[in-house]
């Protein structure tokens, strides 16, 4: 008895020393500090690439600068510390089982700490119209006659409308929006290079189309002052650094797919059922990017590819024309996706059901009025362009089901004569 206590009295003692951190054999853990002592609240990252699939492990450390990084596999990994105040510090290989304290880098202006902080706060830099300038006059004051509010217009660079907003596809205010990229060009004012960035790449034509929804002279002002201000050297305020139980979350992240695809969402169970599917594969929904669907098993970390091509082979690619030259792809058209996978959904069997297009997207005529279809009598539908499949990981099948709707988001119902239903959005 005696002995424990003795044992627990100098761990605490060497707690409050800020020395011991226990570990066991598959953990990484230590004590973070920098010139100005224990670092609260900062990150940890173990990264590695030993593991079929680039793979990192992220803890905040606590208020005496202690970490633990749990359960890791056992390859070798590179730490590192990053947090707002500071710069990355230098990488540091380790493997799991050891202790490992680290030298944390305070930041030597604010303006390389400023470097991580968030997109969002570098947004906040962004003065939008005034309230006065609202509802848009068009040509009078190149805000359009669309645009009622000035929490309308913000609302469009957000979290958006039925018309989908700048956020629905990236962040505003990371390095690359925040910054004109040397390869764009030289233009005569940052307004030119804003007017020819907004059209770059795969996406061009629908950026220009929500410039234009806003007004696009005034808009292309607001960001153009934006990013000149910045250029001299504005910056945003510092954020707060993780508090209490935001230091208690323990992040995994794959680095899966590659640099020409991108996951517009993931299917892990079923959301009615979550032990569905339980430590199973991750399938990813590529949408107009690629039909060859990535796949993560977390478990090994290796990855594969569900190929969904389109029942007809003559179904078209579904991302549109390339405008005008990326700075980052050239004229390459990265997105070559023709059945478009949409947001998949696991059902009680473990069934993986995706909305995709699996024809050509000309409305049948028994979508449409005037058809006998049950479907068409009760809701006859003029735009019927999206589809579904199916995918059974048990018999490895994919199955294609023609429908009549235009959607891209579909969820089961819960109750017993529902199948599933889809949710439909205006597409811009
Ligand atoms: C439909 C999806 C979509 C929407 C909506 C969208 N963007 Fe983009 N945006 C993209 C893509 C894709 C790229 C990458 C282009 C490339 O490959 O060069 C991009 C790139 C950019 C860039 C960087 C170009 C460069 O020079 O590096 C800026 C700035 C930008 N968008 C601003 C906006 C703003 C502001 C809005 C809202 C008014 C918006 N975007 C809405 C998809 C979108």
């Amino acid at each position: 008895m005696l002995m424990i206590w003795i044992a627990m009295a100098v761990i605490i003692a060497q707690q409050q020393a800020g020395t011991a951190v226990a570990i066991d054999n598959d953990d990484i853990g230590g004590i973070v500090t920098s010139a100005k002592g224990p670092e609260a609240g900062v990150w940890v990252i173990a990264e590695t690439t030993d593991l079929p699939t680039r793979f990192a492990k992220i803890v905040v450390t606590n208020e005496r600068g202690q970490y633990l990084i749990p359960d890791l596999p056992k390859v070798n990994y590179s730490v590192w510390v990053r947090g707002y105040g500071l710069v990355d510090s230098a990488k540091v290989k380790a493997a799991p089982g050891k202790l490992l304290d680290l030298k944390a880098v305070v930041a030597p202006t604010p303006k390389a700490a400023a470097q991580y902080y968030p997109a969002g706060y570098w947004m906040s830099l962004l003065n939008v119209p005034d309230k006065s300038e609202f509802p848009g006059k068009g040509g009078a004051n190149n805000i359009s006659t669309n645009i009622k509010s000035q929490g309308q217009f913000l609302g469009l660079m957000k979290t958006g409308d039925i018309f989908g907003s700048c956020m629905t596809c990236h962040q505003l205010g990371d390095k690359a929006t925040r910054e004109i990229p040397k390869a764009l060009g030289t233009f005569p004012t940052t307004k030119d290079a804003w007017l020819r960035r907004i059209q770059s790449g795969q996406s061009g034509a629908d950026m220009v189309k929500m410039f234009n929804h806003l007004g696009t002279q005034r808009t292309v002002a607001m960001f153009a002052d934006w990013t000149d201000r910045i250029a001299a050297g504005e910056l945003p305020p510092a954020p707060p650094r993780p508090q209490g139980l935001e230091r208690n979350v323990v992040i995994k992240q794959w680095n899966w797919g590659d640099e020409k695809t991108y996951m517009h969402d993931l299917a892990v169970t079923d959301r009615r059922n979550p032990t569905v599917n339980a430590n199973g594969l991750v399938f990813s929904s590529p949408e107009m990017s690629t039909e060859n669907t990535p796949v993560l098993d977390p478990s090994t970390s290796k990855t594969s590819v569900l190929a969904v091509p389109p029942q007809d082979p003559k179904t078209p690619r579904a991302a549109g024309p390339v405008l005008k030259t990326s700075p980052y792809f050239g004229d390459e058209v990265i997105w070559t996706s023709r059945s478009d996978v949409h947001n998949a959904m696991f059902d009680g069997q473990g069934r993986l059901w995706m909305t995709a297009r699996i024809r050509p997207p000309a409305t049948p005529a028994w979508c449409r009025a005037g058809s006998s279809h049950p479907s068409a009598k009760r809701f006859p539908m003029n735009e019927a362009v999206r589809q579904a499949a199916m995918y059974d990981p048990k018999t490895k099948k994919l199955s294609y089901i023609d429908l009549c709707f235009h959607a891209h988001h579909l969820l089961f119902a819960s109750s017993a004569n529902t199948r599933w239903c889809a949710w439909k959005q205006r597409s811009m």
